[in-house]
């Protein structure tokens, strides 16, 4: 067996780079047809490999998960934006994070805030007019920002600062897009890209700052958690640092919890701010993205618009959606887990091996830049018959179980998995069933083009005409 994996050409200065750059999804797609389950190529500065193979990505996620690190690329652009929050932490600060976290995504909070979710969605669709054409990415990219601000930050988000936070979105997004220049660049170079981003980084960071402010002392205030009695009683056992700190009915929403920590002196105001930031991304961007691509998707096949329509309307029909009804909403879930297939918001997991490692029969050097795609291993056609066709039914139980584990995994895996799958399961289901009971979407702009960044976007517009039922 040979010790170094197979993998294209590059050029001597940007190596396969420029390629990557011009169309991720096409190179890696091509890499792992050419060249099997383990690609190396070259980025930049780092050996890369890319990894296909589900056992050898459940061996990284799950596994051997404590061999593997998150990379430092050198880019400090990733650390001036996320810093040390959840999503980019490790070791004991990332263990002290997620447990402090994790009862702010206890399944039973999570559900209660169901008449949040509803609410906030009730009021968007308010200003929504039949005939009317909507950028639909732009719509539901609004509704959960608010969403995870109520739902997690225990506060209203003006429209004032949402349209911010969106507009901040196309710089800072610019910033992780491939660019095989951006290891000759460093961070502090003023280019026009990099000045934009730092811009954007402040203003973000100024609307969490605004949202802390109004949240001072109100931290033990029951009353700021959406998710009422039901979810404060999610709090651990007194005095295990998580919240549960000697008396009952204190708030469970993150915001509430992190001021908490802060308080006990366990938690700086810059660790804070990078964990609101975090959640404030992760949270609400990849959902957006899922929601877009599964109204895209619906739209071209009618058949399962009707099917997730009928289930919308009975799920509705007894008043506002709950996450009891949501759990009978068992063909929009095949449709959701079918579009997060096709275009999986988080279309690539990066990891750094802490010493040398042996995967799919190769070596692979400790501080080399591992690739697991969700994008190629989803639509591969060892997985999947016919891998680029819409059907929902490959999510029956029976086909389902003939998949290896990692065929799919658009929230990740093993320790390092996404701790808002439930919620963001829920909250797309719930605004499903108030969009589709009342409306179809038609979409009516180009053939879908992808751009990669930090997840995986449309490149342009996504105008869908408004249609009420
Ligand atoms: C469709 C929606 C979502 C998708 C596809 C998604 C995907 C992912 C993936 C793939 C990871 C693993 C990253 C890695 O291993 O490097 C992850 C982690 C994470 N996600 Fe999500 N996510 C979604 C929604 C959310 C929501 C709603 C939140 C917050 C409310 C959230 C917060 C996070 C955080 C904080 C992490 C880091 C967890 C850790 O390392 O302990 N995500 N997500």
């Amino acid at each position: 067996m040979s010790a170094t994996p197979p993998g294209p050409h590059g050029d001597p200065v940007f190596g396969n780079g420029r390629r990557y750059a011009s169309d991720p999804f096409s190179f890696m797609r091509a890499c792992a047809d050419s060249y099997g389950d383990v690609v190396r190529f070259d980025l930049g500065p780092r050996e890369t490999y890319l990894l296909t193979n589900p056992a050898d990505i459940e061996r990284v996620l799950v596994a051997d998960a404590e061999r593997y690190r998150k990379p430092q690329f050198g880019d400090d652009a990733m650390d001036r934006l996320l810093g040390n929050g959840l999503l980019m932490s490790e070791g004991e600060t990332w263990q002290r994070q997620r447990k402090l976290a994790n009862p702010s995504f206890h399944n039973q909070r999570i559900g209660a805030l169901a008449g949040t979710m509803v609410d906030h969605t009730e009021s968007q669709l308010a200003d929504w007019d039949d005939g009317e054409v909507v950028d639909i990415q732009l719509e539901v990219a609004r509704l959960t920002v608010k969403i995870i601000v109520s739902a997690m930050f225990g506060a209203d988000i003006t429209d004032e600062e949402v349209r911010t936070v969106q507009e901040k979105l196309e710089p800072l997004g610019a910033r992780f897009e491939p660019d095989p220049r951006r290891f000759l660049i460093p961070d502090w170079a003023p280019t026009r890209e990099n000045r934009e981003f730092a811009a954007a980084v402040d203003t973000l960071e100024s609307v969490i700052d605004g949202i802390v402010e109004r949240r001072q002392g109100t931290q033990r205030d029951p009353s700021v958690d959406p998710a009422g009695p039901e979810g404060v009683s999610v709090r651990g056992p007194a005095g295990d640092g998580q919240g549960g700190d000697g008396s009952d009915d204190l708030p469970m929403d993150l915001l509430s919890v992190l001021l908490r920590a802060r308080d006990r002196g366990e938690q700086t105001d810059e660790n804070l701010r990078d964990e609101l930031v975090t959640m404030l991304l992760a949270g609400h961007d990849t959902t957006a993205l899922a929601l877009t691509y599964t109204f895209y998707l619906l739209s071209n096949h009618p058949e399962a618009r009707e099917r997730v329509a009928s289930e919308a309307i009975e799920a509705t029909s007894g008043g506002p959606p709950t996450a009891t009804d949501a759990r009978e909403m068992r063909y929009t879930e095949r449709v959701l887990n079918e579009s997060m297939r096709l275009y999986p918001p988080v279309y690539t997991l990066f990891r750094e091996p802490k010493l040398d490692v042996k995967l799919g029969g190769y070596r692979i050097p400790e501080g080399s830049a591992l690739m697991c795609s969700q994008w190629v291993v989803h639509r591969s056609p060892r997985w999947y018959d016919d891998p680029d066709a819409f059907d929902p039914g490959r999510w029956k139980p029976e086909r389902r179980s003939q998949r290896p584990r990692f065929a799919y995994f658009p929230f990740g895996g093993g320790p390092r998995h996404c701790i808002g799958k439930s919620f963001s399961l829920l909250e797309a289901k719930l605004i499903l069933a108030k969009v589709c009971s009342q409306y179809d979407l038609e979409y009516e702009g180009p053939d879908l083009s992808l751009r990669g960044s930090l997840t995986m976007h449309p490149d342009h517009p996504v105008p869908m005409r408004i249609h009420e039922r």
